[in-house]
C-alpha cells in the first residue's frame, strides 16, 4: 500500500471513531441541601443542587468524564457506576476502600471510563450509606450510532425507584451498630413526639420515592406532630410524577431500583408490560401483568396506550418480602389531552402480597436471555458457595458470608494489592464453601462470627460459579430476600433452587439461555447459581445491595489480575497505607 493510502486510510478511521464515539464532561459538586421528597423537609445528598442527581445520556462507546467535587463539610465521598464495568479503569468503579481512597471535602476526583453497552444503569455513593441520603441518579445509555434496539418505541420515560428515611443516615448507622441493635425498619418516619400512634398513622408514613417524589400523609403527620410546619403539601418536591402519553403508541418505561431497603413491586392500571431489558441485556421479551425489581437492578418494559383514552391510569409501586409499612408509590399515566390532575377512573393496581414468593419466583424464572446474547463458558473452573447468616459478634448483629463479615481497611484494595503492600488487609483466604451439616432451614446453631478484610483472589481469565446460599436469620422462621449485585462484570444467571444447594443441582443448571445480569435476588431459604468469567483486572465488590445489609457486613471482595492494572491514578490511592509508599519512595 502506498504510503498516501496508507495514511488517508489512517485518517479515515480515526474519523470514523471520532463521529462515533464523544467524550461527555460532567462537573458535578456533591453536597446537602433541602429537600422535600414525600413533603416533608429534610437534608439530603444532593449533585449541583438536584435530586436526584442529573440524568446523564450517553451513547455505546462514549466515555465518560465526571469531575466530582466533594462539596461536604465534614465527610468524604466516592460515587459508583452501577452495571458499568468499567473494563481497564477499575480505579473508577467508586467504591471507598476498595477502588479508591474517599474524596476529601473540597477535593475533587476525575472519573473517567467508558459506557460500552447500551441499556438501563444508575450511578451511586458508595460510601457509610450514602446511598439511603439520597445521592443517586440515573445513566442511561443509548445504542450507538447506527445501531438500532431489537424492539421499537414511540417515547421513553425514566423511573428510579427509590425508598426514604426520614431518620438521617447516621442515626440509622449507629442503631445498626448499637447493643441492643436499633432496626431502621420498613420506609417511614419514626417520630418521636407521636405517642401511640393510631394503627392508620404508621401507614401514612409513606416513603417510598418515584424520581425523587412520594406522597407520604403530611396532613395526618401534621397532625401527629401537632402542628409542625415542616410538611409542605404545596412543595413540588412531592408532586406524583405525571407520564404524558399519547393514546395508540408504544412507550418504554426505564424502572431502576436504588432502594435502601425494599423489594418493589410494580403495576400500572389496566395495562400489560413487556419486560425488554435486565441490568444492561436484552431479555428474551415477556408479558406481565405486574414486575418485582429489588434493588440494584434496572428493567425496560414496553407498554402500549391501548386503553380508553378518556381516563388516566395509575402506575404503582409496593413492597415485596417485607411487611409493608407504606402506602404505595403512584405516578400517572396521564393520556392527552386529558388534564393530568383528572384523577384515574379505577383505583391503584394493588400489587401482590407482600409475601408471595411465588409469584416473584415464577417472575424471575421468566427472565432469559434473548438470542444473540453471548452463551457462559461451558464448565466453571472454581465454585464457591456463599453461605448468607445473620450473626452476632460481641453480642452485635452483622451479617456474615461463610462466617466472616466484611469489614473495609482504610488501605484501599487497588493499591495496596497492586503494589504488594503487607498488612494493608487481613491475607488470609476466606473459605469456598461451609460446613456440610449446617442446616440453613434453621436459626445457626453457634451465631458467633467474625469479621475480617480478607478477599477471594480468582485467577485472572477463569470460569467461576457463585453459589449464593440463603439461610435462617436469627429468629425462628426468618429468612430473607438478599440482591446481590457484582462490580466489575455481568454474570449468567444458572438458576434458583429451594432449601440447600446439592451438587446434582449442577445438572439443571440453564447453559442455553441464561440471562446476563449484575444483579440477581436470592429467595427465602433458597439457592441462587451464577457463573461469570474474570476477565477484568481489578478488586471488586460482591455484596447484597440492601444498605444496612451491606453496612453489617454483608459482601465479599474478589480480586484478579490485579498485576495487570496499569497505572492508577495517585489521587485514587493517596491515602492510608498506599499514602506512605508514595511519600517514601514513590511507587513502581
Ligand atoms: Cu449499586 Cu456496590 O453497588
Ligand atoms: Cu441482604
Amino acid at each position: 500500500m502506498s504510503s498516501l493510502l496508507y495514511v488517508s486510510c489512517i485518517i479515515s478511521l480515526l474519523l470514523q471513531a471520532g463521529l462515533a464515539s464523544k467524550t461527555r464532561h460532567f462537573k458535578w459538586e456533591v453536597g446537602y441541601m433541602y429537600a422535600s421528597p414525600d413533603c416533608e423537609e429534610k437534608i439530603l445528598l444532593g449533585i449541583n443542587g438536584q435530586f436526584p442527581g442529573p440524568t446523564i445520556r450517553a451513547k455505546a462507546g462514549d466515555t465518560i468524564h465526571v469531575e466530582l467535587k466533594n462539596a461536604l463539610h465534614t465527610e468524604g465521598v466516592v460515587i459508583h457506576w452501577h452495571g458499568i464495568r468499567q473494563y481497564g479503569t477499575p480505579w473508577a468503579d467508586g467504591t471507598a476502600s476498595i477502588s479508591q481512597c474517599a474524596i476529601n471535602p473540597e477535593e475533587t476526583y476525575v472519573y473517567r471510563f467508558q459506557v460500552d453497552k447500551a441499556g438501563t444503569y444508575f450511578y451511586h455513593g458508595h460510601y457509610g450509606m450514602q446511598r439511603a441520603a439520597g445521592l443517586y441518579g440515573s445513566l442511561i445509555v443509548e445504542v450507538a450510532d447506527g445501531e438500532e434496539e431489537p424492539f421499537h418505541y414511540d417515547g421513553e420515560f425514566n423511573l428510579l425507584l427509590s425508598d426514604w428515611y426520614h431518620q438521617s443516615i447516621y442515626d440509622q448507622m449507629v442503631g445498626l451498630s448499637s447493643k441492643p441493635f436499633r432496626w431502621i425498619g420498613e420506609p417511614q418516619a419514626p417520630i418521636a413526639s407521636t405517642q401511640n400512634p393510631p394503627s392508620q398513622a404508621l401507614s401514612a408514613f409513606s416513603s417510598l420515592l418515584i424520581n425523587g417524589r412520594g406522597q407520604y400523609n403530611c396532613s395526618l403527620a401534621a397532625h401527629l406532630m401537632e402542628g409542625s410546619s415542616t410538611c409542605k403539601l404545596t412543595s413540588k418536591d412531592c408532586a406524583p410524577v405525571v407520564l404524558r402519553v399519547l393514546p395508540g403508541k408504544t412507550y418504554r418505561l426505564r424502572v431502576t431500583s436504588t432502594t435502601s431497603l425494599s423489594s418493589l413491586n410494580l403495576a400500572i392500571g389496566n395495562h400489560k408490560m413487556m419486560v425488554v431489558e435486565a441490568d444492561g441485556s436484552y431479555v428474551e421479551p415477556f408479558i406481565v401483568d405486574d414486575m418485582d425489581i429489588y434493588s440494584g437492578e434496572s428493567y425496560s418494559v414496553l407498554i402500549n396506550t391501548d386503553q380508553n383514552p378518556s381516563s388516566n391510569y395509575w402506575l404503582s409501586v409496593g413492597v415485596r418480602g417485607r411487611k409493608p409499612n407504606t402506602q404505595p408509590a403512584l405516578a400517572i399515566i396521564n393520556y392527552q389531552p386529558n388534564s393530568p390532575s383528572k384523577l384515574p377512573e379505577s383505583s391503584p393496581p394493588v400489587t401482590p402480597e407482600w409475601n408471595d414468593y411465588n409469584h416473584s419466583k415464577s417472575f424471575s424464572s421468566k427472565i432469559l436471555a434473548r438470542q444473540g446474547t453471548p452463551k457462559p463458558p461451558s464448565y466453571a473452573e472454581r465454585q464457591i458457595a456463599l453461605l448468607n447468616t445473620q450473626n452476632k459478634i460481641n453480642g452485635y448483629i452483622k451479617w456474615s458470608i461463610n462466617n466472616i463479615s466484611l469489614a473495609l481497611p482504610p488501605t484501599p484494595y487497588l493499591g495496596s494489592m497492586r503494589y504488594h503492600l503487607k498488612n494493608a488487609f487481613d491475607p488470609s483466604k476466606p473459605p469456598d464453601n461451609f460446613p456440610s451439616d449446617y442446616d440453613v432451614m434453621k436459626p445457626p446453631k453457634n451465631p458467633n462470627s467474625t469479621q475480617s478484610s480478607n478477599t477471594y483472589v480468582i485467577q485472572f481469565n477463569s470460569t467461576v460459579d457463585v453459589i449464593l446460599q440463603n439461610a435462617n436469620a436469627l429468629a425462628d422462621n426468618v429468612s430473607e430476600i438478599h440482591p446481590w449485585h457484582l462490580h466489575g462484570h455481568d454474570f449468567w444467571v444458572l438458576g434458583y433452587g429451594d432449601e440447600r444447594f446439592e451438587e446434582k443441582d449442577a445438572s439443571q443448571f440453564n447453559l442455553k439461555n441464561p440471562p446476563l445480569r449484575n444483579t440477581v435476588v436470592i429467595f427465602p431459604y433458597g439457592w441462587t447459581a451464577i457463573r461469570f468469567v474474570a476477565d477484568n483486572p481489578g478488586v471488586w465488590a460482591f455484596h447484597c445491595h440492601i444498605e444496612p445489609h451491606l453496612h453489617m457486613g454483608m459482601g465479599v471482595i474478589f480480586a484478579e489480575g490485579v498485576d495487570h492494572v496499569r497505572r492508577i491514578p495517585k489521587e485514587a490511592i493517596t491515602c492510608g497505607m498506599t499514602a506512605n509508599k508514595l511519600m517514601n519512595n514513590g511507587l513502581p
